[in-house]
């Protein structure tokens, strides 16, 4: 039984295998049907979601399986005081697996620790987003046709953007990659990335100037400042709108760069970018789902 709560517990050629059986799910999905009969997912969300958890459902149905969904917290036994580990073990008598978000750094390990069944980090704080970066990788590879060779330009929250922390722990494995982090001062990604970057010699350069370094880019990752992890209001609002992705800004940029974004978005990108044939986060989205089948398939061993 293996939960997957880093994306670092995937090595490179189950991430390879990942997306090759997304691929055939993609070209093939009547072959994947009914793959997972008799099976239940439990989503276990005690933080909002739109994108993750939907898709860990339709994720489900497109396999033949079903669900049992818990929204929130508040329509929870959490909410009358039950410990994660008395959750995760109470639904391991319910489900199959279970794909789990909680605002506390952690819980879903805590959960995997204490269930009897698999545990997908669904996003734990501002830490990990494991699932969200196989969508990503999905993306990168149907767009850009390799993960090696590529300028990555994170932009905007790299503190509390638990997406940015988990896609540059899974890019750093592939060769001739560099990453430019761009951000206001005050949300600069976290040291223990750093460090973990500067000990494997990978090559990071950080700013606040979108413009300057946009010719350089093959992939631009927006993010939101994230609201929900600020303790100050007048912070936020100061930070929310430091970048502000327009048509013109892209100018500067390769034809053939991507422009990401895990979504929810709020300033952060224009609408009218999504016109522009580089924007590829509503296929992030879609590939989400794909990665998702394909990680459930992967822990119920089929
Ligand atoms: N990308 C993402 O995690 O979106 P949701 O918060 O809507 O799940």
């Amino acid at each position: 039984m293996r939960s997957v709560i880093d994306i670092k517990e995937l090595s490179v050629s189950e991430i390879d295998e990942l997306v090759s059986v997304a691929k055939d799910i993609i070209a093939n999905p009547e072959k994947y049907a009914h793959k997972c009969e008799g099976k239940k997912l439990a989503t276990l969300f005690f933080e909002p979601s739109t994108r993750t958890r939907l898709s860990f459902e339709a994720a489900m149905y497109e396999l033949g399986g079903n669900v049992l969904s818990m929204a929130s917290a508040a329509s929870s036994s959490a909410s009358k005081g039950e410990s994660v580990a008395d959750t995760a073990q109470v639904i391991s008598c319910y489900a199959d697996i279970i794909a789990m978000r909680h605002p506390k750094e952690g819980a879903p390990m805590v959960a995997a620790m204490n269930a009897s069944i698999p545990v997908i980090n669904a996003g734990d704080g501002g830490h990990n987003h494991p699932t969200q970066t196989l969508a990503d990788l999905l993306t990168i590879s149907r767009e850009k046709g390799r993960f090696d060779n590529l300028t990555v330009g994170f932009c905007g929250d790299l503190k509390f953007g638990r997406t940015v922390h988990s896609l540059i722990s899974a890019m750093e494995r592939y060769e001739g990659v560099k990453f430019v982090l761009i951000s206001p001062d005050e949300l600069t990604v976290p040291d223990y990335v750093k460090r973990e970057l500067d000990k494997k010699g990978i090559p990071y350069v950080e700013t606040t100037d979108l413009t300057a370094v946009m010719p350089e880019l093959d992939i631009l990752y927006m993010t939101r400042v994230q609201q929900e992890r600020f303790f100050n209001e007048e912070d936020y609002l100061r930070l929310r709108d430091s970048y502000i992705l327009t048509p013109e800004k892209l100018e500067n940029a390769k034809s053939d760069m991507i422009v990401m974004h895990p979504l929810p978005r709020v300033n952060e990108i224009s609408v009218a970018v999504d016109r522009d044939p580089r924007a590829c986060y509503f296929k992030q989205v879609l590939n989400g789902k794909y990665m998702r089948m394909a990680l459930i398939l992967k822990l119920l061993g089929l």
